[in-house]
């Protein structure tokens, strides 16, 4: 029987069928999650790794993983594993894009939602007595209908998001590294724009780009001084795609309009000046938690490994071996 290694603990439901048919190992009851060295410890005996967004699958991990055929990562992003390593060593890397989709998207529209019309900021004081007044010129924020959203990463995700800002009556510029066909275009009622220009005229950027090399700081003070003062960034992507220090000064000195952020350069540490700013909205990486979609997920990294083994049905492959 071939072994499963899940590093964090998880409702049951979506490993049923995994459980079934595999020997799987989870952390015990009460314990969120296996730490790296846990991990690094029992991996020798394992045929498959089915490994959280953010944690670490690199070399040494993979050295000492003599019988590990596959990674199952939990997450539609897989700048956790190091790909290359991986493909060299002959492991296949797989994802989780179907699931993570439309939550995504729903998590980007609303911390949209949030920051335009000041939704938290307002909820924080009303609480307050005394802290808010009634007027209508008070607590202002700013209309979608009419506004552009500039989405930088068109797959499924930066798609879904389009769908739901033209219910909003926003028109949909983009850019993505290999523009869109002219029919998928029109599908996604998107113009294209080089990047420069999509910055400069947007209304809202939205970032839905993995995290590579390439997309690392890819919003840092040029870009955030481009941006109209009136915009709005949000980030539901990864947080080493924006330079977390411009993006504090930019907000702090009113650069642009305001962010909102599910993801942070440093992972699970948000800078603290975050904390102090009413024009920032911010979740801890949230895109994708509902009790829906976190059973889908296991399923479907589930389904992966199944799938690989048994050579039964699609796997989504991340690298080639
Ligand atoms: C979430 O961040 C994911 O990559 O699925």
């Amino acid at each position: 029987m071939k072994k499963v290694l899940i590093t964090y603990n998880m409702f049951r439901e979506g490993y049923t069928e995994l459980i079934e048919k595999y020997d799987v190992t989870l952390p015990p009851e009460g314990v969120e999650t296996f730490t790296y060295d846990e991990v690094y410890e029992m991996i020798p005996a394992y045929d498959a790794l089915l490994s959280m967004f953010n944690f670490p699958v690199d070399k040494k991990l993979m050295d000492h993983a003599g019988k590990l055929k596959i990674v199952s990562n939990y997450a539609v992003g897989y700048d956790n594993i190091d790909i290359p390593y991986a493909t060299q060593k002959g492991i296949q890397v797989t994802n989780t894009p179907d699931p993570v989709t439309e939550p995504t998207a729903d998590q980007a529209m609303g911390l949209l939602l949030a920051v335009s019309r000041r939704i938290s900021e307002i909820d924080r004081r009303v609480r307050i007595p005394g802290a808010v007044k009634w007027g209508l010129l008070e607590n202002l924020g700013h209309s979608l209908f009419g506004k552009t959203i500039g989405i930088i990463g068109m797959g499924r995700i930066g798609r879904a998001l389009a769908r739901r800002a033209l219910a909003s009556g926003m028109k949909v510029v983009y850019h993505n590294r290999k523009r869109l066909s002219l029919e998928e275009e029109q599908k996604c009622n998107a113009i294209y724009l080089p990047l420069d220009e999509l910055i400069r005229t947007a209304d809202v950027v939205s970032l839905n780009a993995p995290h590579t090399n390439e997309t690392f700081h890819l919003i840092g003070e040029p870009e955030l001084k481009a941006m109209k003062s009136s915009a709005i960034l949000i980030n539901t992507a990864r947080g080493p795609l924006v330079d977390e220090r411009a993006l504090i000064r930019a907000l702090q000195e009113h650069w642009i309009w305001g962010a909102g952020l599910d993801v942070f350069e440093f992972g699970d540490v948000i800078s603290p000046e975050f904390f102090e700013m009413d024009n920032v909205v911010i979740n801890p990486h949230t895109g994708t938690q509902t009790y829906e979609v976190r059973n889908e997920m296991a399923a479907y990294a589930a389904r992966n490994i199944m799938n690989f083994f048994e050579g039964t049905g699609a796997v989504a492959c991340v690298n080639k071996i």
